[in-house]
């Protein structure tokens, strides 16, 4: 057993490697998983010209199985965003694939020619085991783009083991195009591994904003095609919200284009039902991640108007810890401090930027906040029925 592992350790890095070198040409990015559950996954990749995209994948290097998207019985053509969702796998295996398309010249009704197929290299992924206990993530925040810091905080997390990661918000800052978008995600996706470790990109304030805003969406996947929605992994639920802007709607910078306001009642009813739940009941912890805090001293930097309809819902619900950023200043926000039932951390910002690493086993919840330096700047530790300290 020992050997399998060290021979998997071995194939992983080999692949980390490979993820250095040149982009097979034809990719605009390379393959990314999105929305990875016990059963699936969703696997998306950008092509250079249009073309038909399928995944080939199995449990050896020799692969066996081949899916693509149907959408109305038109299998997904002539596109160069490419999603295929790789459904009823198994719990906990690991899966090796490649994405391979070919590109179409011409594309007339009965007459449709295509180019070579283009392969990626092989990669690997592994499914979310039923029976985890213990799961890590990387979490960044307020990247702004800032390609230089994100490498130094990819850095700092070298030799440090996590199975996802999450961009909580303002990492692609004001999009105004797709290639605004594909040249973060390049970035971004190779500093994770997201060819093997999901990143899950959710939005902040300036997500929204820029004139590609409204179609940003396309380029990820998520449970209930929604920004705002809860998974478990290991003995956590996370649960995601999206604050939207940060001022109101009739403000004269949104030119009338934005009904926040009824976007976060829509939430609120999820979030009612969400805290009802088993899976939110059943879990040993329970995070909310969004990008806005809703607590900070003196108030500062909150969306007060996502707290006026959320807090009631989350007052009453077993809330172990909130992620926050965007206020480019990190804080730690202890129970009580603003009013609040459950402490907050707000990570840095785009210049002073940290990333924490969350690891949760049955005994403790455990949040190491890095910085650029590679040093560890404060390290929280929850138990069972104690609450977040501080541990030197
Ligand atoms: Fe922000």
């Amino acid at each position: 057993m020992k050997k399998l592992i060290l021979l998997s350790a071995c194939f992983l890095f080999c692949v980390v490697s490979l993820s250095h070198a040149e982009q097979v040409p034809g990719f605009q990015t390379e393959p990314y998983l999105q929305n990875l559950t016990h059963g699936s996954a969703a696997i998306m990749w950008h092509s250079e010209k249009p073309a038909y995209g399928w995944i080939e994948y199995g449990k050896t290097d020799m692969f066996g199985e081949k899916a693509d998207m149907v959408v109305d019985g038109l299998r997904n053509a002539n596109v160069t965003l490419h999603k295929i969702r790789l459904t009823e796998l198994e719990p906990g295996s690991i899966y090796y694939y490649r994405a391979c398309f070919k590109p179409i010249t011409k594309f007339m009704p009965y007459n449709v020619v295509f180019d070579d197929v283009v392969y990626s290299k092989t990669y690997t992924f592994k499914t979310i085991p039923t029976d985890s206990h213990q799961i890590s993530c990387a979490i960044f925040n307020d990247l702004h783009n800032n390609y230089a810091m994100f490498d130094s905080l990819c850095a700092a997390l070298e030799g440090m083991d996590y199975q996802f990661s999450i961009f909580n918000g303002d990492c692609f800052s004001d999009p105004q195009s797709e290639k605004d978008v594909i040249e973060a995600l390049n970035i971004f996706n190779d500093g994770v591994s997201a060819y093997s470790q999901p990143p899950i990109f959710i939005r902040g304030n300036h997500e929204t904003r820029g004139a590609f805003a409204r179609n940003l969406k396309k380029s990820f996947d998520f449970p209930g095609d929604e920004f705002y929605f809860a998974i478990t992994a290991g003995p956590v639920r996370f649960i995601f919200l999206d604050c939207g802007e940060d001022k109101t709607d009739d403000h004269k910078e949104y030119s009338g284009l934005t009904d926040f306001t009824g976007y976060r009642e829509r939430q609120q009813k999820w979030l009612k039902a969400e805290v009802k739940s088993n899976a939110f009941r059943d879990a040993k912890y329970r995070i909310l991640v969004h990008h806005i805090p809703l607590y900070n001293h003196n108030n500062r930097g909150i969306s007060k108007f996502s707290r006026a309809l959320w807090a009631s819902v989350l007052d009453e619900a077993p809330i172990d810890i909130a992620i926050n950023g965007h206020t480019h200043r990190y804080g730690f926000i202890p129970v009580n401090a603003d009013g609040n039932n459950y402490a907050a951390l707000i990570g840095g910002g785009s210049k002073n930027g940290t990333v924490m690493l969350l690891s949760a086993s049955d005994e403790k919840l455990t949040i190491e906040v890095l910085n650029t330096s590679g040093e560890i700047v404060d390290r929280y530790v929850k138990l069972e029925n104690e609450e977040f300290k501080v541990v030197h």
